[in-house]
C-alpha cells in the first residue's frame, strides 16, 4: 500500500519546508526558501563565516558611506546563502525583499533588480530565483512591473485574503503562497472553536483560491504552506505545489490509509464561482482586505516579524563593517 505521502505526490508537487541547510540537504526539495531569521540562525554557525566576510567585503567596496555599505552587505549575504541553496535544489530559491519596503512600490522593485543583478554576478540566471514579496497593494503592483517588464518571477507571500490572491493572479504572478496554519491558529483564538480538516479555514481559504484560479485558467501557481496537521494537507490533495516541514512529512510517510484528491481542475471548472476584479481597483481591493480581520491583522503581524528579522541581521552585519 502506498503511503498517504506517495498517494498526494500523483497530483500535486511537495516542496520540503525546510528550516535549515541541513534539513534543504536531506530531503532535497526541488525548491527553497531564504529569509533574514534562516541566515541569522545559519551566521551563527563557524561554516558561514566565509559568506559572511564575503558579504561585508563587497559592502566596503560598493557603497561610499556607512548605510550604503550595509545595505550592500545585506543584500550580498542574503545572494550568497541563496547560492549555497541553489547548489543543493535543483529547482529554485525565493529571496526575500526588505519587508520594511513592504508599502513602496518602486522601492521593492528596485530592491528585486538589485538582488537578481546581484545573482547574475555570480553566475546565476533569474530563472533560478524567486523574489519573495509580501502581498500587500504596493507589493503586488511591484510584482506585476518585475514579471511583465523585467521577466523577474515573483513569489508573494503573506497571503491571507482572497482580494490578495485574485489581484496576484491579475498581476500574472509566478507564485502565490497562501498560508493554511496560520489562518487556522487565528479562527481558533479568536473565535474559541475547534475545526476539523473539512471545515478548517485555512483549508477553505486555500481551496477558494485554487477553484478560482483553475475556473479563470489563471497560470500562477498556488502553493499551499504554514500545515499545523496532516489532515490540512490531505485535505488540499491536489493542490498545484504544497510547502511542508520535515515533521509532517514523516507523518505522512508513515500513513497507508487510502486518499483521493479533494482539488481537481475538473472539479474547480464545475464550480459557479463569480468573477471578481481587484488589481486595478485599489479601493476595491483596500475595503475587502479591511472587511477581512484575520487578513488585515495576520499581514500587519506578518510584516512586522519579517522588519524585526531584517534589523536583527543589519545589527549583525553592522557590528563587523
Ligand atoms: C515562497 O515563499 C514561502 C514563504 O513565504 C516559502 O515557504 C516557499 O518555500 C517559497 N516558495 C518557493 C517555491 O520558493
Amino acid at each position: 500500500m502506498a503511503s498517504v505521502l506517495e498517494q498526494i505526490k500523483q497530483y500535486t508537487t511537495i516542496v520540503a519546508d525546510s528550516g535549515d541547510f541541513e534539513t534543504i540537504a536531506q530531503y532535497k526539495p526541488q525548491d527553497a526558501t531564504t529569509n533574514p531569521s534562516l541566515i541569522l540562525a545559519a551566521s551563527q554557525k563557524p561554516q558561514y563565516a566565509g559568506l559572511i566576510n564575503d558579504a561585508i567585503e563587497y559592502g566596503k567596496k560598493k557603497g561610499s558611506n556607512p548605510e550604503e555599505q550595509l545595505e550592500w552587505a545585506v543584500d550580498k549575504l542574503l545572494v550568497n546563502f541563496g547560492k549555497e541553496i541553489l547548489k543543493i535544489v535543483p529547482g529554485r530559491v525565493s529571496t526575500e525583499v526588505d519587508a520594511r519596503l513592504s508599502f513602496d512600490r518602486d522601492a521593492n522593485v528596485a530592491k528585486a533588480i538589485r538582488l537578481i543583478k546581484l545573482y547574475e554576478e555570480e553566475g546565476i540566471n533569474k530563472e533560478r530565483v524567486l523574489i519573495k514579496i509580501a502581498s500587500t497593494w504596493e507589493g503586488i503592483q511591484a510584482a506585476s512591473i518585475l514579471e511583465k517588464e523585467h521577466g523577474i518571477h515573483c513569489n508573494l507571500t503573506l497571503l491571507f485574503g482572497f482580494p490578495q490572491a485574485v489581484a496576484c493572479a491579475e498581476a500574472g504572478v509566478t507564485l502565490i503562497s497562501p498560508f493554511v496554519g496560520r489562518i487556522l491558529d487565528w479562527y481558533k483564538k479568536s473565535t474559541g472553536q475547534t475545526y476539523e480538516s473539512h471545515n478548517d479555514p485555512g483549508v477553505l481559504s486555500v481551496s477558494k483560491i485554487y477553484n478560482y484560479y483553475k475556473q479563470y485558467g489563471y497560470n500562477t501557481i498556488v502553493m499551499g504552506a504554514s500545515f499545523r496537521n496532516t489532515g490540512e494537507i490531505e485535505e488540499l490533495a491536489g493542490c498545484d505545489f504544497l510547502t511542508i516541514s520535515p515533521a509532517l512529512l514523516g507523518e505522512l510517510q508513515k500513513d497507508t490509509k487510502q486518499i483521493s484528491a479533494k482539488l481537481s481542475v475538473e472539479k474547480a471548472k464545475a464550480q459557479e464561482i463569480p468573477k471578481v476584479a481587484y488589481f486595478t481597483n485599489e479601493k476595491a481591493f483596500r475595503w475587502d482586505m479591511n472587511e477581512d480581520a484575520m487578513a488585515t491583522e495576520k499581514l500587519s503581524e506578518g510584516i512586522r516579524n519579517f522588519a524585526k528579522d531584517g534589523r536583527k541581521l543589519e545589527a549583525m552585519l553592522k557590528e563587523k563593517l
